[in-house]
């Protein structure tokens, strides 16, 4: 039997996830949104463009959480994006009762799926969701980690003038301004950060790390980023979908892991057909550490006033 991905929203990030997903050919795929119309068209659109490529998939568009009964993997992708001059908090309460809503109404309809989550504040919606549907806490991960590695790979990679391949970045913490580019954990071709970037260049690769989503939210005006996040849970769902036990960094629940609990949070998880399989704890310094605690600070903050225990 084919997978199943039901992606919740289908405004430019959740189309560009079913654009990315459907071209990697892992599973049918339902889009759904509230306005009617929007999700229809776009899955056509999409499915229309399939005999270039030759997949031969099943893409649906609905406004009906019927139509995503049964399905491997939910992503929701659901909420309002931030606009210039907005922080991911700003978003917290709006989202919260869009990302409710999307959980309450796929759970039902998909008992057994994995829930992968983009909305934002990221590591406050994927716990939000977690609470909402019930699932165990291996069953539900946030998507952000992938995203802030990948810009930083692309920061170092153009800095260096190497090939992106060669560039392995990991970027841990809540997917906000405090999150943490690690600089001796990242490489290029095994060398570290630190150690082959002078320090005014690292900052400022951290720096521009840290605020990668508002600087293409600067520059769209409108909405924020949807290629490289659409991607990035792509690569989940892959892993996932195909039990790959792939290491990324990701949004996971802590209990004690970095000295954190009760707290969804960005660390390298190993992702699989059961969801997250392990969590990984780097040997961090002292003054990561520090950081971390800072970002765990701020998460922390906002899952409290959602009131959710
Ligand atoms: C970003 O960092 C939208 O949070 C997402 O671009």
């Amino acid at each position: 039997m084919r997978n199943k991905v039901s992606i919740i929203g289908a405004g430019m990030t959740g189309a560009t996830t079913a654009h990315w997903l459907a071209e990697r050919d892992v599973a049918d795929i339902v889009l759904l949104d509230v306005v009617e119309g929007l999700p229809q068209g776009k899955a056509l659109d999409l499915l229309e463009a399939m005999p270039i490529i030759g997949k031969d998939i099943s893409i649906v568009g609905s406004n009906d959480y019927q139509a995503t009964e049964g399905s491997d993997v939910i992503v929701i992708t659901a909420g309002m994006p931030r606009k210039p001059g907005m922080s991911r908090d700003d978003l917290l309460f709006a989202n919260a009762d869009i990302v409710r809503q999307a959980a309450l109404n796929t759970i039902k309809y998909s008992p057994n799926a994995i829930y992968v989550v983009l909305t934002n504040p990221l590591d406050v919606m994927t716990y939000l969701t977690m609470k909402v549907t019930g699932l165990s806490h291996q069953k539900v991960v946030g998507q952000a980690g992938i995203l802030d590695s990948t810009r930083m790979r692309t920061f170092v990679a153009q800095e260096l003038g190497v090939s992106v391949e060669n560039v392995h970045c990991y970027v841990m913490g809540g997917h906000g301004d405090d999150m943490v580019p690690l600089t001796h954990v990242s490489n290029v071709a095994g060398i570290p950060l630190d150690e082959i970037l002078p320090k005014h260049k690292l900052d400022a690769i951290v720096e521009r790390t840290r605020k990668g989503g508002g600087e293409i939210v600067s520059l769209l005006k409108m909405g924020s980023a949807f290629y490289a996040p659409g991607l990035s849970v792509t690569q989940m769902v892959c892993a996932i979908l195909k039990n790959k036990h792939l290491i990324v960094p990701a949004a996971a629940y802590l209990q004690g892991e970095y000295g954190l609990r009760d707290i969804y949070f960005g660390v390298p998880v190993q992702l699989g057909r059961d969801g997250v399989e392990k969590i990984i704890e780097y040997k961090l310094t002292d003054e990561e550490m520090k950081m971390l605690k800072v970002s765990a600070a701020g998460v922390a903050e906002n899952i409290a006033k959602l009131n959710l225990s």
